[in-house]
Formats: structure tokens, sequence, C-alpha cells
């Protein structure tokens, strides 16, 4: 199955060495021409659960190449979805799967500004990685991949995806509840990213307070009331038991938001807790929302303890 990548962050390049190692045909494809020279001169490496990995791979930053692929896997933080699929347009023939398997809420519909709706597919994983360096990705946990129509059939194409995937050693599942996974993962980043990193906590310590708690279930309370307002039914204690237990489960983590944060860069707050308050009333998350944004703004005057 020919494969592009779009993104090699700690996913694309999580996934991009496992499936290259499985033998399907990927190409990473990114916008920084350097970083693509690098990734197909060193390779990317992988350390983690499974062991450790070397594996070479293609990378590209061309915008035509390698042309129109099988299968479009989207890695982007969900802020760069619209730019990536227009500079990398030709990745899409009518008969390309395009897949997110990204964080947060809104990339369906940026990818359907750009491609054909007929090509997007759904998605969503609980693999746990981080990115040590250009390349090299820590993977920090083992986790379930799904994909799925958006109208809920099983067809075809994700079922052929799938198969793809597993017998590259992914533990996937073609899933007719695609939205309902999409939220429910997004309801784990609403109880965990933002406060993680305005905390400046690994994603353990916000259940060990009761006071950060406070906060994540009030800001999970408020996004289960939102997800009800599109039709995706949530029970609040199911959905905060749920969060509590990813804390448990990856409590050495730093959440990609505090990854984000002290890497200076730009955060997925908007389509988080951001996208929460923009779709129902929510002050919780508007105020994390806030926060995260003035977090952001304000990373070039930090004091500390040293200052
Ligand atoms: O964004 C993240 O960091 C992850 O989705 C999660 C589940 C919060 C674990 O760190």
């Amino acid at each position: 199955m020919k494969t592009a990548i779009i993104g090699p962050g700690a996913l694309g390049c999580l996934f991009g060495a496992y499936l290259t190692e499985g033998g399907l045909d990927v190409t990473l494809v990114d916008h920084r021409p350097e970083r693509a020279r690098t990734l197909e001169a060193a390779g990317v490496f992988v350390q983690g659960v499974r062991g450790d990995h070397h594996v070479r791979v293609k990378a590209t930053a061309n915008s035509s190449s390698p042309g129109p692929v099988d299968l479009v896997i989207v890695c982007v933080k969900a802020y760069q979805t619209e730019g990536a699929l227009r500079s990398h347009g030709s990745l899409v023939g009518s008969s390309t799967t395009v897949w997110s398997i990204q964080n947060g809420l809104g990339n369906l519909e940026a990818m359907a500004r750009v491609i054909p709706s007929s090509c997007i597919v759904g998605g969503s994983t609980t693999m746990g990685a981080n990115l040590l360096g250009v390349g090299r990705v820590h993977h920090a946990g083992e986790g379930d991949t799904f994909i799925g129509e958006l109208d809920g059939s099983l067809s075809p194409r994700v079922e052929l995806v799938a198969k793809a995937l597993s017998a590259a050693g992914i533990r996937v599942q073609t899933r007719p509840d695609i939205q309902r996974l999409i939220w429910r993962k997004v309801l784990v980043n609403v109880a965990i990213n933002a406060l993680t990193a305005i905390l400046r906590v690994r994603n353990g310590v916000l259940v060990e307070h009761e006071s950060s708690m406070g906060v994540m279930e009030e800001a999970v309370r408020e996004a289960v009331r939102a997800a009800a307002t599109r039709g995706i039914l949530f029970k609040e204690d199911e959905a905060l038991a749920q969060a509590k237990e990813v804390s448990r489960r990856t409590a050495g983590n730093r959440s990609s938001m505090l990854a984000d944060i002290l890497a200076g860069r730009r955060t997925e707050i908007d389509y988080i807790n951001g996208a929460i308050g923009a779709m129902a009333p929510a002050p919780v998350n508007r105020v994390l929302t806030d926060l995260v944004r003035a977090l952001e703004a304000t990373a070039a005057s930090r004091v500390d303890a040293s200052a």
C-alpha cells in the first residue's frame, strides 16, 4: 500500500518506522526541506516499549512528490491541517484514502475545505509517543488505533487499511462510531493537556491533588455537555473516570501540550479546550484556553528562580 504520512512528529515518525518495517511503501512528507533531508539520510530511531528500532525511511518536502498515493495519514498539529493539505494536495487522487489520527476537534472539517470529503476517513489513536529530536521517538505506550467512515458504514477501504496496518504490527480496529472515538480522546485531552501545560507537571500529578482534580472534573463535564450539542452522548462520570485512568496510566508522560510549551511551540489549545468554549457555555474551558494562550504569548518574559 503506497502511503504518505504528513507530519514527521512523534506519531508520524512512529507510524512511519513501524509501517516501513512492516513492508508498506511509506514516504514521510514534511514542509521543511532540511528536516526531510535529515530524515532520509539518518532514518528514524524508535526506542521504548517495542525495544530499539532504526529504520531507513523515504522523506520529502517536495510538494509534487511522491504523487497520488493509496493512503495519506495526517499527523500534523491541528492548526497545520488545512495548510499541509493545500501544500501536499498532489498526494490525493480520486481513490486516495485520507485518514486523520490527530488530536483535537475540527481536523476533518479543515481537510474537507481542501480535498473532496469522499476521500476522508476518521481516526484516533492511543499510542503514546514523544519526539526526542528530528526522527528520534520514544514509544512510551502501546495503544489502540481506530479507523472509520464518517457516516458509520464499514467500507472495503477502511477494512483494507486496517488489514495492511495490522499486518505491519499496528493494533487497529475499524469502527462505526469513529466520531465518538475522536470525541472520547478529546475529552481526555480536555482534562489533561491544558492543566499539565499550565502547572508544568507530568500527567499523573493531576490526579494526586484535589485542587487539580476539581478543575479537571469541571472541564470534562463542560466538554461532555458540548459533545451532547453535537449529538454525541457520554456519561459525565464515565468520561471523568476515563480521564483519570489515562492520567494514571500515562503518569510519567509529558502531555503533548506541555511538550509544546516547554519547546516554545504553538499549542493545540484552540482545537481542544478552545473548541469546547466556542461550542457551548464552558467557563472553565475558556479560562484554561486563555491561560494557555497567555503562556504562549508571554514565553519570552518568563521569570525563573534565578532572575
Ligand atoms: O496529547 C497527549 O499528550 C496525549 O493525547 C495524552 C493522552 C494526554 C497523554 O499524554
